[in-house]
């Protein structure tokens, strides 16, 4: 890259830095370094902004209000979902549905297609490198279904087995769900592929994208998704409000999650009749704030723009990953060629959590332990990692601090 493309960028990541105003907080007395973006990521002042005008100025219950401010917020919510429709390029607003995040959109879908579409000995399709809100509902419908969950192994280098799936898709799978990217591994999946070989077979895939949206952008026609989630806070967003995408006839076809008010066209006490989509699915008074400032962040990170932000990050994987892999002792798990600003990795006989506690004390903020990924964990023999996970707004500079903190770490604790 030319000299002023350079300049270009770092002008561009100072403006960037000063949209986020925690990014200049100090922790334990030294300049935050943030590594945990996977586990949630930081807000721009225009979300933070979104949320405190709404309370200020906006406050009123949606879909229930002949009054002002009820029906101006009906209008800026359901806009909000029109936002996140057009992010993911989904046909219809109507097939977006609001959650509390993508742990209750699975569950969602679990549990409605579970008591549809699934039955004693089918099967469900997961794969290795799941975290456990991709696991656990859809054990659960086995439990209750008398059904099979089976699972997609992985490479050492934490890629999908295709060929191992290839053997898996049968006449009884009823669902493949999916990460988009791993939480853990930084793997970014063939997802089209692995949606074309389901559709071969008329199975649905139920895509888990809470990684990838901040990182990918992500066209749910164009990868033909059934079902695709994710949560706001992964995505600069508000945390309790997330995203289930489904495909109008399947959304159609499932019977509601939770039922209560909002979900309703009329009630007797003999019998209900539902609402059509999308309120079907969305019982009670939503996170209406959350849907607001999720859609504030999606503007905002479109002004950015998705490719500049992938380009970006890839320079931050390649730069960390070259400099970690010169210390002794430290070893990356996850080594996929198709890999998004994740880096997993252990030292030598030293346990993740001293020195996750380490960096702590020198400001820098990353993940330790099992990453809500214990199978994956099991598959690589070890208790968990320290994962550093970078955002649009981390910077090399960050990384360097980060090094230096991680060598300073490594020499108190050998
Ligand atoms: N799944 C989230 C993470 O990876 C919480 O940290």
């Amino acid at each position: 890259m030319s000299q002023s493309a350079n300049h270009r960028k770092s002008i561009a990541i100072e403006k960037i830095r000063a949209d986020f105003p925690i990014l200049s907080k100090k922790v334990n007395g030294k300049p935050l370094v943030y590594f945990d973006n996977a586990s949630t990521a930081q807000k721009p002042k225009l979300v933070i902004d979104a949320i405190t005008n709404y309370y200020e100025n906006q406050n009123a219950n949606i879909h229930r209000g002949v009054h002002t401010l009820s029906q101006e917020i009906t209008i800026a919510y359901e806009n909000a979902r029109v936002t996140v429709q057009k992010h993911l390029n989904a046909a219809h607003p109507h097939e977006i549905i609001f959650t509390k995040g993508t742990t209750e959109s699975i569950n969602l879908i679990a549990s409605s297609f579970g008591k549809k579409f699934i039955s004693k000995g089918d099967e469900i399709i997961v794969s290795e490198m799941e975290h456990h809100s991709n696991i656990l509902p859809w054990q659960q419908v086995c439990e209750e279904r008398g059904a099979l969950l089976k699972v997609i192994p992985i490479n050492d280098a934490g890629e999908l087995i295709i060929s191992d799936y290839k053997r898996l898709l049968n006449s009884k799978t009823k669902i493949v769900a999916i990460t988009h990217l791993s939480n853990t591994l930084g793997t970014i999946n063939p997802i089209e592929e692995i949606i074309a070989l389901a559709h071969a077979q008329n199975i649905p895939v139920l895509v888990d994208g809470a990684q990838a949206v901040p990182h990918i952008r992500v066209d749910v026609q164009k990868l033909f998704a059934d079902f695709y989630v994710f949560s706001g806070h992964k995505l600069f967003g508000p945390t309790g409000v997330g995203i289930l995408y489904g495909k109008e006839k399947w959304l159609n076809e499932l019977p509601p999650y939770q039922v209560g008010g909002g979900t309703i066209k009329t009630v007797t006490f003999e019998k209900t009749d539902f609402a059509d989509l999308p309120l079907k699915f969305e019982a009670g008074t939503p996170h209406i704030e959350g849907g607001i400032g999720l859609a504030v962040a999606i503007d905002y990170i479109n002004t950015i723009g998705l490719d500049a932000i992938a380009e970006y990050e890839h320079e931050l994987l390649v730069y960390a990953t070259e400099k970690l892999e010169t210390i002794e002792g430290v070893k990356i798990i996850g080594t996929s060629k198709n890999k998004a600003s994740v880096i997993s990795f252990i030292v030598d006989g030293l346990h993740p959590f001293d020195i996750g506690t380490i960096l702590d004390q020198l400001g820098i903020a990353v993940r330790t332990g099992h990453h809500c990924t214990q199978p994956l964990m099991q598959r690589f023999g070890i208790p968990g990692t320290i994962r550093a996970s970078f955002a649009f707004y981390n910077t090399k500079e960050e990384i360097d601090i980060f090094l230096s903190g991680l060598e300073k770490a490594i020499k108190m604790l050998k």
